[in-house]
């Protein structure tokens, strides 16, 4: 090891092997992130805020949440700041005072899968509906939970398609129905209409759950009020992500559920704790980085963030929309979707791709002058393209359909 240069992972194997001069493959790592970091603008992480002191103070010793965070016993937790992050985020959300629980969970997979968990024992003979456009996490949940999915339609736009999911709950209203709605897809940033999935469900008499898997969007569309838990869709469960639009620098999440739809945890003797959680021990380094994130900025600072955000998001469609590079957009979104460019455009500034369509995400912290430098390496490599792929409409989805 002599230095970053030398390392690869081929070299895996020598890594393991004492002596190593640890701060020499600290530096390595240090250097590819640093080096990947001006063009990384493919991917839903906020980068503007600093958890130095969180990092500092708390990153050097175990701080272990395991089991519920309404236990009380232990040493070295932080289950205190987990339910401030808890109540934060419900509050935020408008979810009902006397109706809510949650805790943090390791990432938007696993507050999928502890709502979807909770609410299949409740119906354990419902058909799991999601979308084209759901994560994968979800239809792996199905499986795991060893439950029968239904796939409904997305629309180009990536919006579930409501009367294609009428179609596929008429097929099946014997049985109850748990619905997965996206609020923030993964591609586009769509985010499915609640209210119209709560109408097909009410129309064909179809009793269930109704969860909403936010993990990018869901913080900032409640901080707007445009995502509630009390708009009467009958919204049971949420999990969103804590390592996107917060950027806490380790992988975490929020999940909420409807208190009156979980079951109780068996109390454990062991550990004198309830189990109510996906995992058991629990990271309580990731509860403290997120209430330092809620505590520091307050609804009024991350509203701003998701302002300055959408703003630089319209500023990349319309510069590549100038140089004929067809962008589009929601107009709650910092996703930016444009046809694929050429692979070494789309590789240097790590774009995520599906087929002929990629995205850029401006997450707080990225800024002007990397999208700026983006669009000169487009316009410098790639011929502009008259005819987009989906046809995009301004500021909009390329075909939006709430009927099709
Ligand atoms: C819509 C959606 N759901 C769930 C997830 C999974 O979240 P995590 O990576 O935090 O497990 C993602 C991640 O990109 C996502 O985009």
């Amino acid at each position: 090891m002599t230095g970053h240069q030398s390392l690869s992972f081929a070299d895996a194997a020598d890594l393991s092997r004492a002596p190593i001069d640890v701060t020499v493959v600290i530096d390595h790592l240090i250097h590819e992130a640093d080096a990947a970091a001006p063009t990384s603008i493919g991917f839903p992480g906020a980068v503007d805020l600093d958890y130095g002191e969180v990092l500092t103070r708390l990153g050097n010793r175990l701080w272990n949440n395991i089991g519920d965070p309404t236990d009380l016993g232990g040493i070295a937790h932080t289950r205190v700041l987990e339910r401030a992050v808890i109540a934060w985020v419900a509050d935020t959300l408008a979810m009902p005072r006397d109706d809510r629980w949650g805790y943090v969970t390791t990432g938007g997979t696993e507050g999928n899968l502890s709502a979807l968990h909770a609410a299949y024992r409740r119906h354990p003979s419902a058909r799991v509906y999601y979308s084209t456009a759901a994560h994968y996490s979800i239809p792996k949940i199905v499986h795991l939970l060893g439950a029968r999915g239904v796939v409904v339609n997305a629309n180009p736009g990536g919006e579930m398609d409501y009367a294609h999911l009428a179609a596929q709950v008429r097929r099946r209203r014997r049985w109850p129905a748990i619905v997965v709605a996206t609020a923030g897809t993964t591609l586009t940033e769509a985010v499915d209409d609640t209210a119209s999935i709560r109408a097909v469900l009410d129309e064909h008499e179809v009793i269930g759950h109704l969860h909403v898997d936010a993990a990018l969007s869901g913080i900032p569309l409640a901080l707007d009020g445009q995502l509630r838990l009390d708009d009467g869709s009958g919204i049971g469960s949420i999990a969103i992500s804590g390592h996107k639009f917060l950027g806490v620098p380790t992988p975490c999440g929020v999940v909420l559920n409807r208190e009156s739809v979980r079951k109780y945890g068996n109390q454990i003797p062991y550990t004198d704790t309830l189990d109510t959680t996906i995992t058991g021990s629990r990271c309580g380094l990731a509860a403290a980085l997120l209430w330092h994130a809620i505590a520091a900025l307050g609804h009024e600072g991350h509203r701003w963030r998701a302002t300055q955000a959408r703003r630089l998001a319209a500023y990349a469609v319309d510069q590549l929309t100038a140089v004929g590079w067809p962008a589009w957009r929601y107009p709650h979104a910092f996703t930016v979707v444009l046809p694929t460019p050429p692979e070494q455009v789309r590789k240097k500034w790590l774009l995520a791709c599906d087929g002929a369509v990629s995205h850029l995400i401006c997450m707080p912290g990225i800024t002007h002058g990397q999208i700026d430098a983006f669009v000169a390496d487009l316009a410098a490599t790639a011929q502009p393209r008259l005819i987009p792929r989906p046809r995009p409409r301004p500021d909009g989805p390329p075909t939006p359909s709430r009927t099709s």
